[in-house]
């Protein structure tokens, strides 16, 4: 992933939840709720307000890898023709929240062989795949949990020190 390409991303899943909040012309489906947009349309900052409530390990993530990653990104994360490699991180992973929030927001691609969809996993899903994700990058243990507080405290190894200021800290000290 390069910086550019997740921007757009951004820029275009707000660009797509705005509208639907006033379709009613055509009376087809439902109207989405608040909590529906925001659930799919997340971005959690280094601070990680935004995440919402759940948790998970990456023993849990490693069950759920195997059945709806792997096909892109290998048993071990080590990638594949079609998709990047999960482990050894490259430094453009800061946060541990952006590696959350573009899983949430990005993952699974969708195949339909393989009866994958856009925007299926639970926020405990995403915990527990990012879990799984920090696990084999060596940052994190394999029963550590992972969830709105302890998330956003995980300091990266591939941390550039010139964003320190971008990472308040949990406990709100300076960093
Ligand atoms: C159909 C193929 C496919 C599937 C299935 C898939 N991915 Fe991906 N994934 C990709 C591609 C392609 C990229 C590169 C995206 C880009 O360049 O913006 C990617 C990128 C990522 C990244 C960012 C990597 C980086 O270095 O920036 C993460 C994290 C990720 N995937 C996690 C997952 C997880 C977790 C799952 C399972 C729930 C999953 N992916 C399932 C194709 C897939």
């Amino acid at each position: 992933m390069r910086w550019p390409k997740f921007f757009v991303l951004v820029m275009a899943l707000m660009g797509g939840a705005a509208p639907s909040a006033q379709m009613s012309t055509y009376d087809l489906g439902r109207k989405p709720s608040e909590e529906e947009i925001r659930a799919l349309d997340l971005i959690a900052g280094p601070a990680g307000k935004e995440l919402p409530p759940g948790k998970g390990t990456a023993k849990e993530g490693a069950a759920i890898f195997a059945k709806k990653c792997v096909a892109c990104h290998g048993r071990e994360g080590e990638g594949t023709k079609i998709a990047p490699r999960l482990v050894k991180l490259e430094p453009m992973h800061p946060f541990a929240t952006t590696i959350w929030s573009f899983i949430n927001t990005a993952m699974p691609r969708s195949i339909a062989e393989l009866g994958l969809r856009d925007g299926t996993l639970s926020a405990d899903e995403v915990y527990a795949l990012t879990a799984f994700i920090l696990y084999k990058n060596g940052i994190i243990q394999e029963g550590d949990v992972l969830d709105a507080k302890t998330l956003p405290r995980i300091q990266m190894p591939t941390r550039d020190r010139r964003l320190g200021g971008l990472m308040p800290r949990a406990d709100g000290a300076k960093d």
